[in-house]
């Protein structure tokens, strides 16, 4: 599936995964591969079943160059090389019967705590590094999740902005009682830009003027399957027609009283999408939210049944963008956003509201006494069951106690 998806290198687990075990099943558009790292640190994602008799690759062993399969120990590298046939080198030692034999396999490369994997034809473009990739003092983690849902609804979200005013703000006062409450800003003014690296969209909402950073920059819907809203990114990745693995990426400046900060490991946890006691869909965080909407349009959303609206001129644009990339992959071209200069791969650079702040940070102190504007979350307001640790790791970064009000005492002595 995917031919025009497999042009990207696309994110697909966290980096820090292997080191707590060296291999794990994937499965990847459409396809049931082993991800492993061999003991001298090399990525490999090469086939499920070995070419020798089709024996589970994921039930097999790394050494210090490749992955070797439990049934009859034959060895393959990242390449998908076969080194190593044990029996076959002792009873023919001149055959070479191992050059003759491949696996099959993909390039992996490790970026931004995440390991991102291209299933394109080769030769592969370069990966890029998205700019809030290279910004230092932040709190980073992964976040991931698989939604029993086609990738593109999913991808279809990114570009919506009036959902956010429905379902992340009316439905979410829903849900927590709050009917009596301040109405949620209505969109007055929606816009949609297309760009070299996707879609930006803009809003103007009640109060808001054209002033505003949502309506002069606004939010990034991030070719070809990706969301980016200025210090996050919420790729929609396809495990198959009927599954997408949703990889969030996030990060939380922290105040420039704790700078430096660096993380040695990116934390990366899987979040949960449903209520074990209820059987329903969890929706009490932002992406669970969405997450709703998604498996509720069904597997693959029929839209031939749809009603489209003025809401929806993005999801129009982007509909239409797929299918003409679709038709030049398919006439032997190559599609957009393709980056094939190293130089320029480096360091690729989005349109970001609040950058100023990403790039220096605000003293935590200013925020506390109301000076800033806003204020750093407590808690991870984006996905349901966060490890305790984690949020922990956070609010200790931050220069919060552990309930989330300012450690000014240690902020003072970090100024
Ligand atoms: S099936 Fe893998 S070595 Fe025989
Ligand atoms: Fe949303």
């Amino acid at each position: 599936m995917g031919n025009l998806l497999r042009w990207y290198w696309t994110p697909f687990a966290a980096a820090g995964e292997m080191d707590q075990k060296p291999i794990k099943p994937i499965r990847l558009m459409g396809e049931d591969l082993v991800l492993y790292k061999d003991k001298s640190g090399t990525y490999g994602l090469v086939d499920r079943h070995c070419p020798h008799r089709r024996a589970d690759m994921s039930y097999g062993w790394v050494e210090e160059c490749g992955l070797r399969c439990n049934y009859h120990g034959w060895k393959f590298d990242e390449s998908g090389a076969c080194i190593h046939q044990p029996f076959e080198e002792i009873a023919h030692p001149d055959a070479r019967f191992k050059e003759r034999i491949t696996i099959k396999s993909y390039p992996v490369k490790e970026c931004a705590g995440l390991l991102w994997a291209y299933m394109g034809p080769l030769p592969a473009p370069e990966l890029p590094v998205w700019e809030p990739f290279t910004w230092g003092n932040g709190f980073v983690q992964v976040v991931l999740s698989e939604i029993p849902c086609n990738w593109f609804q999913c991808q279809e979200n990114s570009i919506d902005p009036v959902h956010f005013e429905w379902l992340h703000d009316n439905w979410a006062q829903q849900l927590r009682g709050q009917t009596n409450g301040k109405k949620p800003a209505s969109h007055l003014r929606i816009a949609f830009d297309e760009f070299e690296h996707g879609f930006t969209y803009r809003r103007i909402r009640e109060g808001q003027s054209e002033n505003d950073e949502l309506w002069t920059v606004g939010r990034t819907c991030l070719w070809p399957n990706c969301l980016f809203t200025g210090n996050h990114f919420e790729w929609r990745v396809p495990i198959d027609d009927d599954n997408t693995l949703s990889v969030g990426w996030f990060f939380d400046r922290i105040p420039e009283e704790m700078e430096p900060f660096h993380q040695e490991r990116i934390p990366w946890w899987y979040g949960p999408i449903k209520d074990e006691k209820t059987g329903r869909w969890l929706d009490s965080h932002v992406m669970n939210q969405d997450f709703v909407a998604w498996v509720g349009q069904g597997t693959i959303a029929d839209r031939t049944q749809e009603h489209l609206g003025e809401s929806d001129r993005g999801i129009i644009l982007m509909r239409r963008r797929l299918l003409e990339e679709a038709e030049r992959v398919r006439d032997g071209h190559e599609p957009k956003s393709v980056i094939r200069d190293p130089k320029e791969a480096r360091f690729v650079s989005l349109p970001i509201i609040g950058r100023d702040f990403f790039l220096a940070g605000y003293s935590m102190r200013d925020v506390a006494n109301g000076n800033a504007g806003f204020r750093y979350p407590k808690s991870f307001v984006f996905q349901a069951g966060q490890p305790e640790e984690i949020g922990e790791a956070y609010r200790d970064a931050m220069g919060m106690k552990p309930d989330g009000t300012p450690n000014l005492d240690r902020l003072a002595a970090r100024a």
